[in-house]
């Protein structure tokens, strides 16, 4: 939102001049960087409701944010392998899996110190669970955490007033599930289940694995502390396998590899660093520790290790990727590298994405230039490095943080990670590469929006909090300024049918969009004048969304157009995604009930921009026809 908008002008600093500036504003608010104010910038004109927490004496804080990492000698650990849990137990003929969560220390880089974490299984990231499509299991996650936690806890936030400050609640994301196995934010427990959140309901999950194979993940869900929960370590992989990945002869066993995508900082100490609030505070005096905006960390995570490097063959790999990141974008690419000096070269090997986030694609997708891999974005991928015998690749990355939709060189990164992941290729194979690129891949259904029931406007908006920190949220066509989790339920898709939402990004950054339950399909994304949307939303006089669009829609690019469960919402577009409530075409199966929807950079999530949808029963046909 520009300035000429915002209502309430408060003492402008002196970088007024820049004030129009999108690029300086949205640094200014987001980071702290700069002396400005939230309130200055936004206003708090219509941002009704959200505002009513009190305010109290809350102490100054000096927060700790400049942290670096201590240096670290890059390139020297393999990545690890996660390993494969095997369910130990039964229940009703089905296979019981086990997962306690507890507190370890784990070598992350061979120069730190161990680190303490948070493991699945005590290991970070958690063992992968691998399910067999149409089969399904039983999970048991446990919490036998302690009751302090690792991390600065901001109490301030949704759900962290008056609870145990330690609290989780393990989600499948992606997964097709009913809503009491879903693991939402409030379906807490504590150690030994002593406690529970409100809409706790059982302690052994359900997954009934109908839906098409693909890489799911799990990760730890609590309201209001999800980010630092994840960012201890709660998250791990969860497989689908299935029939048509037996047909095909893609890459396997040691030649399929798991790799998640994070970012962090370290103490000295070899401790995680997590700031204990923004570099300024807002405004207001910020409670302490304070929520940051966005959190990026200084150092390259793979699988677990810090600068890790990966020795392949010259042959085919099926690399599983996941951004298990907490904000960061990343946009990758291969290219040859001098470890010597430190020079990237020529393009390494392209990538061929095979399947997203829900699935298998149509057909491979040749990745031209970079993959786009927004947080909670999966990609499988088959790289071939045959004619790279002997040579040393670097995976990079030039997605800005925080990410507007556009790569490149940004002179406001705040906190660029260039070098993701060192490949070493041998120079001979072990034995030869049966394995192949396959041309046709999935059969997927297309949903048809001439078959949708309602087309919802959901915008993406700035608020400020009490503490006139910088909050986002999602909105309504009726709620244009944005509602919060607490909110009554406003998305309410009935069973069996077909809707559209608009995603109407009115901010400066992009926002990784989640929906639990569904998998959706992207039609496209279409842009439309925030200035106009912006002011309208200021007078109470946002018209339909049609009225705001400045060009014609622009169609997913190739790897977008298969079963996805986040999308990346970019600035200035109504991105536009389908999705069936319910079974499809024999795929998916028919679930009622409360999930959550919500952005995907947890620092967002934890901070409301997240809303519950409900998909309600079936409406009885007979009824209607009153026989
Ligand atoms: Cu991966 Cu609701 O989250
Ligand atoms: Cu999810
Ligand atoms: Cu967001």
């Amino acid at each position: 939102m520009s300035r000429n908008q915002s209502g309430a002008q408060e003492e402008q600093p002196e970088n007024d001049a820049e004030s129009n500036d999108r690029t300086t504003s949205r640094r200014s608010v987001l980071h702290g960087m700069g002396a400005l104010g939230a309130t200055g910038l936004l206003g708090k004109a219509g941002l009704s409701e959200a505002s009513n927490g009190a305010l109290g004496n809350v102490p100054t804080q000096v927060a700790d944010v400049n942290q670096t990492s201590p240096d670290l000698t890059k390139w020297i650990d393999e990545v690890p392998r996660p390993g494969v849990l095997k369910a130990e137990k039964k229940k009703n003929g089905k296979p019981l899996y086990e997962v306690e969560m507890c507190e370890v220390e784990q070598q992350l880089h061979s120069e730190l110190p161990p680190t303490t974490v948070w493991g699945y299984e005590g290991q970070y990231p958690g063992p992968t669970i691998e399910a067999k499509q149409g089969k399904d299991v039983y999970v048991k996650w446990k919490n036998n955490l302690p009751k302090e936690h690792l991390l600065p806890v901001d109490t301030t936030l949704h759900g962290a007033a008056g609870t145990p400050e330690v609290r989780t609640v393990t989600h499948l994301h992606g997964a097709n599930v009913e809503p009491e196995s879903d693991g939402g934010p409030e379906a807490w427990f504590t150690q030994n289940f002593e406690e529970v959140g409100p809409t706790f309901e059982k302690k052994t999950y359900w997954y009934a694995n109908e839906q098409p194979e693909t890489s799911l993940w799990y990760h730890d869900h609590a309201l209001g502390i999800t980010r630092l929960n994840v960012y201890a370590g709660l998250a791990g992989f969860y497989f689908l396998r299935g029939k048509l990945e037996r047909k095909l002869d893609l890459p396997k066993g040691k030649y399929e590899i798991p790799l998640v995508f994070q970012d962090r900082t370290f103490n000295e100490d070899g401790s995680l660093f997590y700031p204990t609030g923004p570099e300024e505070d807002t405004g207001e005096p910020n409670p302490n520790p304070s929520v940051v905006p966005e959190f990026f960390g200084d150092t390259s995570v793979v699988n677990g290790k810090a600068w890790p490097k990966l020795t392949v063959e010259p042959r085919k790999y099926r690399f599983r990727t996941l951004n298990g990141a907490n904000s960061r974008f990343y946009n990758l690419k291969l290219f040859e590298y001098d470890q010597e000096t430190g020079e990237i070269g020529d393009p390494g090997p392209t990538m061929t994405q095979i399947g997203s986030d829900g699935g298998f694609l149509k057909e491979p997708v040749e990745i031209q230039d970079r993959l786009l891999l927004g947080p909670a974005f999966r990609a499988d991928l088959i790289v071939d490095f045959s004619d790279f015998k002997g040579q040393t690749l670097l995976l990079h990355n030039n997605a800005p943080s925080p990410f507007g939709g556009v790569a490149g060189e940004d002179p406001d990164d705040v906190q660029p990670l260039p070098e993701v992941l060192l490949i070493d290729v041998k120079e001979k194979n072990c034995k030869r590469d049966k394995s192949c690129i396959p041309n046709k891949l999935a059969r997927i259904p297309e949903l048809k929006p001439e078959k949708a029931v309602q087309e919802r406007e959901l915008p993406l908006v700035e608020g400020v909090d009490e503490f006139d920190r910088l909050k986002l949220l999602l909105g309504t066509r009726e709620h244009p300024n944005g509602l919060e989790w607490s909110d009554p339920i406003t998305e309410d898709p009935k069973l069996g049918t077909t809707e559209i939402w608009d995603l109407i990004n009115t901010t400066v950054d992009t926002h990784p969009i989640h929906l639990h339950l569904v998998q959706f399909q992207v039609l496209g994304r279409r842009p439309f004048d925030v200035d106009q949307y912006n002011a309208d939303r200021e007078t109470g006089s946002v018209g339909p969304i049609s009225d705001y669009y400045t060009g014609p829609l622009e169609a997913p690019p190739a790897n977008q157009r298969g079963w996805k469960d986040t999308i990346d919402a970019d600035p200035g577009f109504v991105t536009k995604v389908i999705a069936h409530f319910g079974e499809f075409k024999g795929l998916f199966k028919d679930f009622t009930g409360e999930y959550p929807w919500h952005c995907h950079i947890l620092e967002h999530e934890d901070h409301e921009m997240m809303r519950p949808y409900e998909v309600l029963p079936r409406e009885d046909k007979q009824n209607d026809n009153g026989c």
